[in-house]
């Protein structure tokens, strides 16, 4: 299983949440199933699907939704033999019937936790109905410092000095819920939004993985 990185220059914010599997426990819990929702390239849902086949998570990816035809993230997973369903938002006529369908999918493959991989469109109750508190998502700042788009962009904009990414569960208002795991990244004087946002996704990986191992690190059933 994977731990939280503690002993770098990230500073990873733990939950309150302890594995729920201690060493000698004989049971082990069946593989979370974990259905991904990726908008772009999908880095962060190849790193979940890579530590799976490693068998560094213990948990399996059923299906992967795309919403934007020209989703990399496509690739990644035909690579990793994951089945990857497109719903198209231009197709839908409300956030609500995006929604619809995505449920309707996941509950066909048997999805229990959602993660918003590079999401980029807003959930509604009725996907964070059809899970509840078992939506996560990830976002490129230290939330609740810069919410919504183009959070790189805000913090230079802020001349802060420290900026970062976050996992949490996603509840209704944007980038709004618990959360699970932080790490923060420096904001350096020469720094564009290209510059920063590649090394907040160096962090984004690592915080991505933690916070599913303690998702997936669940009592035996
Ligand atoms: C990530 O940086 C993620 O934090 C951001 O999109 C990128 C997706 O990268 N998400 C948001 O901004 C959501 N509000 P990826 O497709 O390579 O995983």
């Amino acid at each position: 299983m994977i731990a939280a990185n503690t002993n770098s220059t990230d500073c990873l914010i733990s939950p309150a949440i302890s594995p729920a599997l201690i060493e000698g426990n004989a049971k082990i819990a069946a593989p979370l199933k974990i259905g991904i929702l990726a908008s772009g390239s999908g880095s962060n849902f190849e790193v979940i699907a890579q530590a799976i086949q490693q068998g560094q998570l213990n948990a399996k990816i059923p299906v992967l939704i795309y919403n934007n035809p020209e989703a990399k993230a496509v690739a990644r997973a035909e690579k990793y033999g994951i089945p990857s369903i497109l719903l198209n938002h231009r197709d839908c006529k409300s956030r609500e019937e995006l929604d619809t369908k995505i449920v309707k999918t996941f509950q066909e493959y048997d999805v229990e936790w959602v993660v918003m991989a590079g999401w980029m469109r807003i959930v509604t109750k009725v996907l964070l109905d059809a899970f509840p508190n078992k939506v996560i998502n990830i976002h490129p700042s230290l939330l609740p410092s810069f919410p919504g788009i183009r959070a790189v962009e805000q913090a230079l904009a802020a001349k802060v000095k420290i900026t970062g990414c976050t996992v949490h569960i996603a509840h209704l208002e944007v980038d709004s819920g618990p959360i699970l795991m932080q790490a923060a990244v420096p904001v350096l004087p020469d720094d564009t939004p290209e510059t920063l946002h590649g090394r907040i996704q160096v962090q984004e990986h690592k915080i991505m993985l933690g916070a599913i191992a303690l998702i997936a690190d669940r009592p035996p059933v």
